[in-house]
């Protein structure tokens, strides 16, 4: 039996669309942060012989993840290979909007590999990943991440470590419920249904670069205002879907508001907000406190977490 961890990563920079849906190829590139101190743990073991894989999520026998570990692990050792036991524990809650399934596929990729004995390198644990969920991929690389994508495949590194700077991420969860719409659906329903969709990804590149750059001369400002800029227009493409995809609640408002009103004195802080109604503040770590402060007070939020930015995914012992 193996056991690897793997951390969820907030993407800055959003993945919201598919430019090939069969192999899981992202429509553009996408830029996150990987966490510290949100994790998950995997362990797999194989059986002697074929049979049917099993699945366990925080000790509870799990079939709606069980067709994607099954191809994920599929696509790692082959479909002949024997029957696995994956067991899957978080200490945060999943499938609500945290990146649980790019914790979850980054770290199964990687106790799979090392189980099995196969010596893949990062990147091509990354490519496993990807293929099972798109923000996976990211979860393989520590600190500032960018995943690049063309026709044929992604490429996956880190621009920035933690020591290179040390960025918070506050979590403002305001619904520990599972989300009723997974990501996957609700992009190929973005892409099919709403007219801003083309322009949203025409537009990814300029955001990636100037993001980029922001990261490499440390300009928090300049990383702020693209990244809402780019968490906005992604929501914007949701909500004109058909039926249209929301997932914001009053308390989603409510954080945005108290990152605003923090913004006004000068507080180095910003929002961002994926597939579901949790707001991330990501700051410099002289603020902290007063960012947790401000979202734990917030009407709405029921518990605030906090991390800074950590290690790819791991074997673990
Ligand atoms: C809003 O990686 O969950 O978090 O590839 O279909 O599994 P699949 O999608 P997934 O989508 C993540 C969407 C997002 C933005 C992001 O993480 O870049």
């Amino acid at each position: 039996m193996t056991v690897a961890q793997a951390q969820p990563n907030i993407a800055l920079i959003k993945y919201w669309g598919k430019r090939d849906s069969g192999r899981n190829l992202p429509a553009t590139g996408s830029l996150s942060l990987t966490l510290e101190s949100l994790w998950t743990r995997m362990s797999v073991r194989f059986a002697e012989g074929p049979g049917e894989d099993r699945l366990y999520v925080d000790g509870i026998n799990n079939d709606s993840m069980l067709g994607r570990v099954t191809g994920c692990l599929d696509r790692l050792c082959g479909a002949a290979r024997p029957a696995a036991t994956v067991e899957s524990t978080s200490n945060f809650p999943i499938g609500a909007g945290l990146a649980s399934s790019a914790a979850a596929f980054a770290s199964l990729v990687t106790a799979a590999a090392a189980a099995t004995g196969q010596a893949h390198d990062r990147q091509t644990l990354a490519r496993l990943a990807g293929a099972a969920s798109g923000s996976a991929a990211r979860s393989l690389y520590p600190g500032i991440v960018e995943l690049k994508v063309d026709d044929r495949e992604i490429g996956v590194t880190s621009i920035a470590n933690a020591d290179e700077w040390p960025l918070r991420v506050v979590v403002a969860i305001t619904d520990e419920s599972t989300k009723r719409l997974g990501s996957g659906e609700a992009m190929l329903r973005s892409a099919a249904t709403s007219p801003f969709y083309s322009a949203w990804v025409e537009r990814q590149e300029a955001d990636l670069e100037v993001a980029r750059n922001a990261v490499l001369k440390r300009n928090f400002e300049q990383l702020a205002a693209v990244s809402e800029h780019n968490c906005l227009k992604m929501h914007s493409v949701m909500w004109t879907a058909r039926p249209a995809i929301v997932y914001w609640n009053q308390a989603t408002l409510a954080c945005m508001e108290a990152v605003r009103d923090l913004q006004k004195y000068g507080v180095p802080v910003f929002f961002t907000i994926d597939a579901g109604p949790q707001v991330k503040a990501v700051c410099l770590a002289e603020v902290e406190g007063r960012v947790i402060e401000m979202l734990s007070s917030t009407a709405g939020v029921r518990r605030v977490l906090a991390s800074g930015l950590g290690e790819g995914a791991r074997v673990l012992g």
